[in-house]
């Protein structure tokens, strides 16, 4: 006797696919994961004229800063007057990355509608991200997630580590599943699995995300992947696979954690927009501009910058 109400779950979410599945939305993480590891100071200017060229090539939502202490990220330290200087557009949703009530209270001040939280799947991780324990980090989140709803700002709580954490290796999925229903009924708007140091593999992803999926469905979730060992598109491509529709990327690969050792470059922006666009996907991000603002962001970093489609689409006539 088949279930029923399992057929008719999973038609539910089959028929939910299929109306979902065009789209995908992307968030552009460079100007905050994306220059948090690096040593020479960006000036505000500099980091708007990047978001600026963000906005031009068709990124709708764009991660602009953190408020963290400028202590424990210098290159932070304009959050408050970068956020304020945004411009005023109704469709592109800036955010910016809260670790604590301080951080969510100046983002707030500072007009942001969107904030990103940051629980680490490990006690170590935690401590040497935040300066908390596992249940303090969790805990300050259920307080901005609470806070957040009382003022309409809405909220994407990362999972950091959600596969393997630099400090205490491999985690297992269950542990996973138990922090993201923590989280989902704290309120969050969205969890955030991400693979920080990119030290997942394509098997571990699909175990990840498909048990997260047949749970809750895809809605509320996002992808933030490394491409540290060469893996961000094929684990993104799993992610598609399994329903998810909102990515992290960052412009040329920039990125990484200063608290997480092995944490080198996201998933390129044009890496992930291509491989979409070929695959019949609908991003609305322009590639060729996404090029200016991949020269925008070397010049302003003075880094050699381009995700692995660089070297072939230089290559060709244009
Ligand atoms: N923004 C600015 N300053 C903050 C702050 C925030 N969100 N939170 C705390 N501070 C200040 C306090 O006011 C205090 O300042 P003082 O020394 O002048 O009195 C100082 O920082 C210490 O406060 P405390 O609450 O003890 O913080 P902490 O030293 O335990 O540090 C964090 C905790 C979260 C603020 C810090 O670890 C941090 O900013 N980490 C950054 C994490 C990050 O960006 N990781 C990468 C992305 S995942
Ligand atoms: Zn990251």
């Amino acid at each position: 006797m088949p279930n029923c109400a399992l057929l008719k779950q999973l038609a539910k979410r089959r028929i939910l696919y299929s109306a979902m599945s065009e789209k995908v939305f992307i968030n552009e993480v460079g100007l905050r994961d994306g220059l948090q590891n690096l040593d020479t100071f960006i000036s505000s200017d500099g980091k708007l004229a990047l978001c600026r060229s963000f906005i031009d090539a068709g990124l709708k939502e764009i991660e602009v800063t953190s408020f963290v202490s400028h202590k424990a990220v210098p290159q932070m330290s304009d959050a408050d007057r970068l956020f304020s200087n945004l411009p005023d557009l109704s469709d592109v949703d800036f955010s910016a990355l809260v670790p604590n009530i301080k951080g969510y209270e100046r983002a707030r001040e500072a007009g942001a509608k969107r904030v990103a939280l940051v629980v680490a799947t490990t006690e170590t991780f935690n401590q040497r991200n935040i300066n908390m324990t596992f249940s303090e980090a969790v805990s300050i989140s259920e307080k901005v997630i609470a806070l957040a709803q009382v003022d309409g700002v809405r909220v994407r709580t990362y999972i950091s580590g959600s596969f393997v954490c630099p400090y205490e290796g491999i985690i297992p999925v269950n542990q996973v599943l138990d922090l993201t229903e923590r989280l989902l009924a704290a309120g969050t708007d969205e969890v955030g699995i991400a693979d920080t140091t990119g030290a997942s593999n394509p098997a571990h992803c699909q175990k990840l995300f498909s048990a997260v999926t047949q749970r809750w469905g895809p809605e509320r979730f996002s992808a933030h992947f490394h491409d540290t060992r060469a893996m961000g598109l094929v684990l993104a491509w799993i992610a598609l696979q399994e329903g998810i529709r909102r990515f992290d990327s960052s412009i040329g690969g920039l990125g990484g954690c200063p608290f997480a050792p092995g944490a080198a470059g996201n998933l390129a922006t044009e890496d992930l927009v291509f491989m979409l666009n070929q695959s019949g996907y609908k991003t609305d991000i322009n590639f060729d501009r996404l090029l200016l603002a991949i020269a925008t962001a070397e010049q302003l970093t003075g880094k050699s910058l381009g995700g692995r489609i660089m070297p072939w689409w230089t290559s060709q006539d244009k």
